[in-house]
Protein backbone atom coordinates (compact mmCIF):
# COMPACT_ATOMS: atom_id res chain seq x y z
CA UNK A 1 0.00 0.00 0.00
CA UNK A 2 1.43 3.60 -0.59
CA UNK A 3 2.72 5.97 1.86
CA UNK A 4 -0.31 8.98 2.50
CA UNK A 5 0.89 12.10 1.15
CA UNK A 6 0.28 15.14 3.42
CA UNK A 7 -1.98 17.50 2.82
CA UNK A 8 -1.19 20.58 0.73
CA UNK A 9 -2.50 23.49 1.92
CA UNK A 10 -3.33 26.02 -1.09
CA UNK A 11 -1.05 29.06 -1.70
CA UNK A 12 -3.96 31.28 -2.06
CA UNK A 13 -5.45 29.75 1.16
CA UNK A 14 -1.71 30.67 3.27
CA UNK A 15 -1.71 33.87 1.66
CA UNK A 16 -5.28 34.49 3.51
CA UNK A 17 -4.27 33.10 6.21
CA UNK A 18 -1.32 34.97 6.64
CA UNK A 19 -2.98 38.62 5.42
CA UNK A 20 -5.40 37.59 8.46
CA UNK A 21 -2.88 37.26 11.08
CA UNK A 22 -1.10 40.14 9.88
CA UNK A 23 -4.77 42.45 10.57
CA UNK A 24 -5.46 40.49 13.78
CA UNK A 25 -2.46 42.17 15.21
CA UNK A 26 -3.07 45.65 13.84
CA UNK A 27 -6.38 45.27 15.47
CA UNK A 28 -4.74 44.14 18.99
CA UNK A 29 -2.35 47.33 18.71
CA UNK A 30 -5.23 49.30 17.76
CA UNK A 31 -7.28 48.18 20.87
CA UNK A 32 -3.97 48.20 23.25
CA UNK A 33 -4.05 52.21 22.70
CA UNK A 34 -2.44 52.88 18.81
CA UNK A 35 0.89 52.23 20.92
CA UNK A 36 2.04 50.52 17.96
CA UNK A 37 1.12 54.21 15.87
CA UNK A 38 1.70 56.53 18.30
CA UNK A 39 5.06 58.16 18.57
CA UNK A 40 5.69 59.02 22.31
CA UNK A 41 6.79 62.87 22.84
CA UNK A 42 10.34 62.45 24.66
CA UNK A 43 11.09 65.39 26.92
CA UNK A 44 13.02 68.14 25.93
CA UNK A 45 12.14 67.24 21.97
CA UNK A 46 9.36 68.24 19.34
CA UNK A 47 6.39 67.29 21.03
CA UNK A 48 6.45 68.15 24.41
CA UNK A 49 7.99 70.63 26.74
CA UNK A 50 11.33 72.61 25.67
CA UNK A 51 13.08 74.43 27.57
CA UNK A 52 14.00 77.73 25.34
CA UNK A 53 16.83 79.27 27.55
CA UNK A 54 17.11 82.01 30.20
CA UNK A 55 14.50 85.16 29.80
CA UNK A 56 17.59 87.57 29.49
CA UNK A 57 19.09 85.62 26.28
CA UNK A 58 16.00 87.07 24.57
CA UNK A 59 15.65 90.87 24.52
CA UNK A 60 12.12 92.72 23.82
CA UNK A 61 11.51 94.96 21.16
CA UNK A 62 8.56 97.04 20.17
CA UNK A 63 6.64 95.47 17.03
CA UNK A 64 8.25 97.87 14.55
CA UNK A 65 11.90 97.37 15.97
CA UNK A 66 11.86 93.08 15.79
CA UNK A 67 15.01 92.02 14.38
CA UNK A 68 15.65 88.27 14.29
CA UNK A 69 17.95 86.74 16.86
CA UNK A 70 18.28 90.40 18.09
CA UNK A 71 15.34 91.56 19.98
CA UNK A 72 11.96 90.55 20.16
CA UNK A 73 11.73 87.19 18.04
CA UNK A 74 14.21 84.85 18.20
CA UNK A 75 14.48 81.10 16.49
CA UNK A 76 14.03 77.97 18.85
CA UNK A 77 15.04 75.39 16.33
CA UNK A 78 13.95 72.64 18.84
CA UNK A 79 10.67 73.91 19.22
CA UNK A 80 10.24 74.72 15.68
CA UNK A 81 8.78 77.97 17.18
CA UNK A 82 9.68 81.32 17.14
CA UNK A 83 9.98 83.08 20.01
CA UNK A 84 8.13 86.61 20.27
CA UNK A 85 8.77 89.12 23.24
CA UNK A 86 7.22 92.67 22.92
CA UNK A 87 8.29 95.51 24.79
CA UNK A 88 6.09 96.46 27.55
CA UNK A 89 5.44 99.70 25.52
CA UNK A 90 4.15 98.00 22.38
CA UNK A 91 1.14 100.03 21.51
CA UNK A 92 -1.96 97.70 21.86
CA UNK A 93 -5.13 98.56 19.88
CA UNK A 94 -7.52 97.78 21.81
CA UNK A 95 -8.63 98.18 26.01
CA UNK A 96 -9.80 96.94 28.87
CA UNK A 97 -11.88 93.55 29.16
CA UNK A 98 -11.50 93.41 25.16
CA UNK A 99 -7.43 93.26 25.20
CA UNK A 100 -7.69 91.22 27.69
CA UNK A 101 -9.78 88.56 26.73
CA UNK A 102 -7.89 88.77 22.65
CA UNK A 103 -4.56 88.82 24.80
CA UNK A 104 -5.87 85.71 26.75
CA UNK A 105 -7.75 83.76 23.30
CA UNK A 106 -4.24 84.42 21.04
CA UNK A 107 -1.82 83.04 23.86
CA UNK A 108 0.17 86.01 24.50
CA UNK A 109 1.89 85.51 28.32
CA UNK A 110 2.29 89.07 29.94
CA UNK A 111 5.27 88.94 32.21
CA UNK A 112 6.03 90.87 35.68
CA UNK A 113 7.99 93.59 33.82
CA UNK A 114 4.96 94.26 31.62
CA UNK A 115 6.21 92.83 28.48
CA UNK A 116 4.60 90.28 26.21
CA UNK A 117 5.67 86.97 25.18
CA UNK A 118 4.73 84.09 22.71
CA UNK A 119 5.89 81.06 21.11
CA UNK A 120 4.62 81.01 17.17
CA UNK A 121 4.64 77.93 15.26
CA UNK A 122 6.52 77.97 12.41
CA UNK A 123 4.29 76.16 10.26
CA UNK A 124 2.11 78.38 7.56
CA UNK A 125 -1.29 77.31 8.22
CA UNK A 126 -2.31 77.43 4.87
CA UNK A 127 -0.49 74.04 3.39
CA UNK A 128 2.53 74.02 6.05
CA UNK A 129 5.65 75.28 4.59
CA UNK A 130 7.84 76.85 7.16
CA UNK A 131 7.43 80.81 7.65
CA UNK A 132 10.40 83.15 7.56
CA UNK A 133 10.59 86.43 9.24
CA UNK A 134 11.51 89.09 7.18
CA UNK A 135 13.51 91.99 9.50
CA UNK A 136 12.92 94.61 6.46
CA UNK A 137 9.00 93.97 7.12
CA UNK A 138 8.74 93.40 10.42
CA UNK A 139 6.72 90.45 9.90
CA UNK A 140 6.65 86.76 8.42
CA UNK A 141 5.67 86.14 5.02
CA UNK A 142 5.54 82.74 3.37
CA UNK A 143 7.75 81.78 0.53
CA UNK A 144 5.09 79.21 -0.66
CA UNK A 145 2.06 80.94 -1.88
CA UNK A 146 2.54 84.62 0.08
CA UNK A 147 1.14 84.73 3.29
CA UNK A 148 1.87 86.78 5.41
CA UNK A 149 1.05 87.42 9.07
CA UNK A 150 1.94 89.99 11.62
CA UNK A 151 5.21 89.64 14.13
CA UNK A 152 2.70 88.39 16.54
CA UNK A 153 1.10 85.54 14.50
CA UNK A 154 -1.89 87.85 13.14
CA UNK A 155 -2.92 87.22 10.31
CA UNK A 156 -2.35 89.98 7.31
CA UNK A 157 -3.05 88.66 3.69
CA UNK A 158 -2.70 85.60 1.38
CA UNK A 159 -4.31 82.51 1.55
CA UNK A 160 -4.03 81.29 5.16
CA UNK A 161 -7.47 80.61 6.22
CA UNK A 162 -6.19 82.25 9.80
CA UNK A 163 -3.11 83.20 12.31
CA UNK A 164 -0.03 81.47 12.84
CA UNK A 165 -0.67 79.08 15.26
CA UNK A 166 1.07 79.12 18.87
CA UNK A 167 2.36 76.64 21.46
CA UNK A 168 1.71 76.66 25.42
CA UNK A 169 4.12 78.89 27.28
CA UNK A 170 5.30 79.78 30.82
CA UNK A 171 7.77 80.07 32.58
CA UNK A 172 10.41 78.13 35.31
CA UNK A 173 12.44 80.31 37.51
CA UNK A 174 13.47 82.59 34.91
CA UNK A 175 13.67 80.11 31.91
CA UNK A 176 11.32 79.89 28.98
CA UNK A 177 9.45 76.88 28.55
CA UNK A 178 7.55 76.08 25.24
CA UNK A 179 5.10 72.98 25.38
CA UNK A 180 5.21 72.14 21.56
CA UNK A 181 3.07 69.16 22.46
CA UNK A 182 -0.34 71.83 23.25
CA UNK A 183 -1.34 75.09 20.89
CA UNK A 184 -3.53 76.65 20.02
CA UNK A 185 -4.48 76.61 16.45
CA UNK A 186 -7.56 78.66 17.11
CA UNK A 187 -6.68 82.16 16.06
CA UNK A 188 -9.13 83.35 13.48
CA UNK A 189 -8.21 86.31 11.07
CA UNK A 190 -8.55 89.42 13.01
CA UNK A 191 -10.93 91.86 11.70
CA UNK A 192 -9.97 95.34 11.88
CA UNK A 193 -11.48 96.37 15.57
CA UNK A 194 -9.94 93.23 16.86
CA UNK A 195 -6.88 93.37 15.50
CA UNK A 196 -4.00 93.77 18.64
CA UNK A 197 -1.04 95.84 17.20
CA UNK A 198 -0.73 98.47 13.98
CA UNK A 199 0.27 96.87 10.29
CA UNK A 200 1.72 99.82 9.87
CA UNK A 201 5.70 99.21 8.15
CA UNK A 202 4.50 95.70 7.75
CA UNK A 203 4.40 96.06 3.67
CA UNK A 204 6.40 92.82 2.60
CA UNK A 205 5.44 93.35 -1.09
CA UNK A 206 8.93 94.30 -2.37
S1 LIG B 1 2.06 77.25 2.50
FE1 LIG B 1 2.31 79.28 3.15
S2 LIG B 1 1.11 80.42 1.82
FE2 LIG B 1 0.83 78.41 1.16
Amino acid sequence: MSEARPKQVPRRQMLRGAVGGLLGMVGVELLLGCEFFAPTAVPGQFGATIDAGAKSAFPPALPAQANLDVQGIFNIALAKAYLVHLSAETPLLLQGAALKRLLASESWTKDSDGSYWLALYQKCVHLGCRVPFRDDCHSFKCPCHGSHYAVDGEYLDGPAPRSLDRFALSFQGDHVIIDTGKFNNMVARPMNQTRLISTNGTDCSA
